[in-house]
């Protein structure tokens, strides 16, 4: 739980899960239920989280080393969570985040083999080591994920979506596993299929989070 009294859920996935469309979904099916909302995406989310995000997603150097990168992700995330999320959260809004640590632990810690604990030190050193209400985590089959993937983007991708298929496999592999040893952090979706289907799943998985009399 967050120390605030709102809510805080992150959305999790690969490139091409469909993390935005089904966060701005979730977003306006709570609107409508009357709750106040602020949705926001990692790394990002404030004026200095968004200049890490460029640094990392556009390096002007050399590419950073696999440290430098996950010291940059734990600074953007630290700056967010104490200016925007933890504020939010204080209010009692709901906050809806596309991506947050898990996204470290997934990336730099299992497919950049920084490793767990080390991320996890980093957060808990940034961040307090905040831990979202529930984690959405949006999965598919590699190829359906590409395929979306291409319609979007095209040939374009930044510095991370763009590293090889062997990096996003052991990303995908490094969520699931997560996923599996904290099952009560996740909610595990299949993200392949008609977006008001992965809504409605989406719907049901944080049921339990809702207001009373606000199903
Ligand atoms: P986005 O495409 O979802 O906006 O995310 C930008 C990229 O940053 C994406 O390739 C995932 C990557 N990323 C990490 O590697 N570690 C992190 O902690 C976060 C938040 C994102």
């Amino acid at each position: 739980m967050n120390s605030g009294r709102g809510v805080f859920i992150a959305f999790e996935g690969g490139e091409g899960a469909g993390k935005s469309t089904q966060a701005r979904m979730l977003a306006d099916a709570l609107r409508k239920r009357g709750l106040s909302v602020v949705t926001t995406r990692e790394p990002g989310g404030t004026p200095g989280a968004e200049a890490i995000r460029d640094l990392l997603l556009s390096p002007p150097g050399n590419a950073w080393t696999a440290e430098s990168e996950a010291l940059l992700f734990a600074a953007a995330r630290a700056d967010h969570v104490a200016h925007l999320i933890r504020p939010a959260l204080a209010r009692g809004d709901w906050v809806i985040c596309d991506r947050f640590v898990d996204s470290s632990r997934a990336y730099q810690g299992g497919a950049g083999a920084i490793g767990d604990s080390a991320i996890l030190g980093l957060h808990e050193f940034g961040s307090s080591g905040m831990r979202p209400d529930l984690v959405v985590l949006l999965e598919g089959d590699e190829a359906s994920l590409a395929a979306r993937l291409a319609a979007r983007d095209g040939n374009t991708s930044d510095a991370i979506g763009g590293r090889p298929a062997s990096y996003h496999r052991a990303v995908a592999a490094a969520f699931r596993a997560l996923a599996v040893s904290e099952p009560h952090n996740f909610a595990r979706i299949d993200a392949i299929g008609d977006p008001h289907d992965v809504h409605a799943a989406i719907m049901k998985a944080l049921a339990p989070l809702l207001p009373a009399g606000n199903p």
